[in-house]
């Protein structure tokens, strides 16, 4: 019997020792296969006399099964240690943020446009759209500008080429977002109130002019319509968006061939250095064009002047962003240097609105 007791502590020994799933198996082969030792000995019972054939019989009996519960308890116990380790490394901390922070910037341009968007919203103007490649027509003879007129010199245009032979006049990149008074006055008729948003194109290069800028044209049309709408529509556009009581306006009176009369209207700012502050200081900066709409511009978009009239008004957003960021120069809104888009653009999430403020 002592020698069945010792096949027992080796293989309960093995067991205790087995590390993996291929160890286990391989003590199960060697104690209970088919060649394993224990089934050897199984096999000798035969030739036994019957009572030690009895007895030997069931303590092999009795060693198999208690060899064979342990091999199946070591396996659980290898597996619940499996799971119990894949768990620990899979293990991730569900109060991390989600995702890191957007990388990207808002541009200032981009943000100013909506700033504008929201404060015209307010005063009832919807947003209107015309095409950056604009005809002849619209970008100068319906506003009142017929080909010969020294307007269309000052404007610096970039033409775009017809083909050999084509003698039409040739479209050009609209030069300012005037064209779209007309596009929507044809759309939509009188009365009217939008804004117009976009790029323009002149040739025209140095701190404070860029050859793509962007402006918003203003435009109001109604049976009683002033100049001194127009006057307080600016005044309360300036104030919201610079976001003081009082910021100091030059009306300058001037002239455009598409409004009658004309006023250009200028900031109070300083430039200290590389500085640039607004309402405070000696100098002025122009940042838009204005004016009682011409009756040829009502005409030309199908509205009857004897019925209508309205004010007009082209802003310079850029302007109006380098005046309420600070931002000296114009060339370097659009060089995309990172480090001036990191510095001087906004968070994507920053998005203006009147109740919480309109910038940082
Ligand atoms: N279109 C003019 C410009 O770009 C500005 C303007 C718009 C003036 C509307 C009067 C009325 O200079």
């Amino acid at each position: 019997m002592s020698d069945l007791e010792a096949l027992r502590e080796k293989y309960l020994a093995q067991i205790r020792a087995a590390e993996d799933e291929a160890a286990i198996e391989k003590v199960r082969i060697a104690a209970l296969g088919k060649k394993g030792e224990i089934s050897r000995r199984m096999r000798t019972l035969g030739k036994m006399s019957p009572e030690e054939r009895r007895t030997v019989g069931a303590a092999l009996n009795a060693l198999r099964d208690e060899i064979d519960a342990a091999i199946r308890a070591r396996r659980e116990a290898l597996a619940d240690a499996a799971l119990a380790k894949r768990l620990e490394e899979e293990w991730f901390d569900v109060t991390l943020p989600a995702r890191p922070r957007p990388q990207g910037t808002v541009h200032p341009v981009s943000q100013v446009t909506e700033e504008i968007v929201a404060i015209f919203a307010e005063l009832g103007f919807s947003v209107a759209e015309g095409p950056q490649i604009e005809s002849d027509w619209y970008n100068f003879d319906a506003l009142n500008i017929p080909p010969h007129h020294p307007a269309r010199q000052e404007f610096d245009t970039f033409y775009m080429h017809r083909a050999e032979g084509d003698d039409r006049p040739p479209h050009v990149l609209r030069t300012h977002t005037s064209p779209v008074q007309i596009r929507a006055m044809e759309a939509h008729g009188a009365p009217i109130r939008i804004i117009a948003p976009g790029r323009v194109y002149r040739s025209d290069y140095d701190q404070t002019h860029t050859p793509m800028f962007h402006q918003v044209e203003g435009l109001a049309i109604d049976r009683d319509v002033s100049m001194a709408n127009l006057k307080w529509t600016l005044e309360e556009f300036c104030r919201a968006f610079f976001e003081v009581d009082h910021v100091e306006l030059r009306f300058r009176a001037s002239h455009f061939p598409f409004t009658e009369p004309s006023a250009e209207v200028d900031i109070r700012c300083s430039w200290q250095g590389r500085q640039l502050k607004v309402g405070e200081g000696e100098d002025w900066m122009e940042i838009l064009g204005s004016g009682m709409v011409h009756p040829a511009v009502l005409k030309a978009g199908g509205i009857d002047p004897e019925e209508w009239q309205g004010f007009a008004f082209g802003l310079g957003i850029d302007r109006l962003a380098m005046l309420k960021y600070g931002i000296p120069d114009l060339r370097s809104f659009f060089e995309s240097d990172l480090r001036w888009l990191r510095h001087y653009g906004f968070a994507a999430l920053d998005i203006p609105t009147l109740h919480g403020g309109l910038g940082r």
